[in-house]
């Protein structure tokens, strides 16, 4: 039987590092006993220039149709003028909401090879294991009212944020049933002592709570997270937060470990169906040039194994290809540390080498 997974390679290098991941996970299937067979769809400005539109229904249908989603990222400066409501980034929010992918799940993790790619000491930022899970339907990102009025000198705009309840109590689980799976401890992040919505957010947490005694939790506010993040990255084992709060932690918590090239995620429904991608955006300075780093997107393929097919010797043969890559000196530009003089590797030869790892293993 052949497992269909859906490719959104999208804009940028976005489809550079999908190709080397899909070749990363071909292989690493195999080894697992499985056997994929890719539908190719268009995401964000690449389907807005063929389309019109940054995402079709009929992509939501093939999405609904495959075991699992693979996607590049979405977005560059040709549609950067454009209203929000039209714009490649609406492609990545619309499938998000339409394929009710509420769970965002961005672990950042500190590989022995690249403690010193960081900018933060090695000492502080050597043995970071975090992760960060981010509620992603909900929020501040998709709140009513929304919009612009007015003409200039009278000009408004407001975004809502809203939660529901039951959208803080499922996130919240997600993330005490991950603190099980690492060290007993989730970190929730607010702004309780302004908002209201925050508020709601530490009840229903501290509600969910008592159904894992065995959990620690501890509640922080967003601006003295984002601090501690910096000091003291290694007290932190899950951060649960909302949409917002979320996307600004894991890029500064992406930081910690060196470049944001490196960081995989996975956005879950109910029931485990889950779209995967790297945490980096298109990059598109750079794409098109064969320099990108694919190694994020290699990395998501690994969450995509262990999450949809329970592959987890295959999950980890990736993970393992990848630390030995680059515990044998290969690095991609983003890896390189100020005025350090190592020759690099481009994107394709970047994934050739994890293949070959893949099959030396
Ligand atoms: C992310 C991105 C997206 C977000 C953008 C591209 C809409 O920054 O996945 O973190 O804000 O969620
Ligand atoms: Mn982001």
């Amino acid at each position: 039987m052949t497992e269909r997974i859906v490719l959104l390679p999208g804009d940028g290098i976005g489809p550079e590092v999908t190709e080397q991941a899909r070749l990363c996970l071909v292989a690493a299937g195999k080894q697992a006993g499985l056997e994929f067979e890719f539908q190719e769809e268009l995401i964000g400005g690449a389907s807005i220039d063929a389309h019109g539109t940054p995402l079709r229904d009929e992509v939501i249908e093939a999405c609904r149709g495959s075991r699992a989603v693979l996607l590049g990222a979405v977005g560059g400066p040709k549609w950067d003028d454009m209203p929000v409501d039209v714009r490649p980034e609406r492609g990545l929010l619309g499938i998000r909401k339409a394929l009710g992918l509420f769970a965002n799940l961005r672990p950042a993790s500190v590989l022995p090879a690249l403690v010193n790619a960081s900018a933060l000491r090695p000492e502080i930022v050597e043995g970071v294991d975090l992760l960060v899970v981010r509620e992603l339907t909900g929020g501040i990102y998709f709140g009513e009212p929304r919009g612009r009025q007015g003409e200039k000198g009278n000009r408004t705009a407001v975004n809502g944020m809203f939660y529901a309840e039951h959208e803080i109590e499922r996130i919240a689980r997600v993330a005490f049933e991950q603190a099980r799976l690492r060290r007993n401890h989730v970190t929730h992040v607010h702004k309780a002592n302004v908002l209201d919505v925050s508020q709601l957010w530490v009840e229903v947490v501290d509600e969910v709570a008592a159904d894992y005694p065995d959990v620690e939790l501890a509640h922080q506010l967003v601006d003295s997270c984002a601090m501690l993040l910096v000091q003291e990255p290694k007290r932190f084992d899950v951060i649960v937060t909302g949409n917002l709060f979320g996307d600004i932690l894991s890029d500064e918590a992406a930081m910690i470990t060196g470049s944001l090239g490196m960081l995989p995620s996975a956005s879950l429904a109910t029931g485990g169906f889950g779209l995967f991608e790297p945490v980096h955006g298109s990059a598109p300075d750079i794409a098109g040039k064969d320099v990108a780093n694919p190694l994020a997107a290699i990395l998501s393929t690994a969450m995509l194994l262990e999450t949809t097919f329970e592959a987890k010797d295959a999950a980890a043969a990736i993970r393992d290809a990848v630390s030995a890559v680059l515990a044998a000196g290969h690095r991609s530009g983003d890896l390189l540390l100020p005025g350090e003089l190592r020759e690099t590797v481009g994107c394709r030869r970047m994934g050739e080498l994890v293949l070959e790892e893949l099959e030396r293993a």
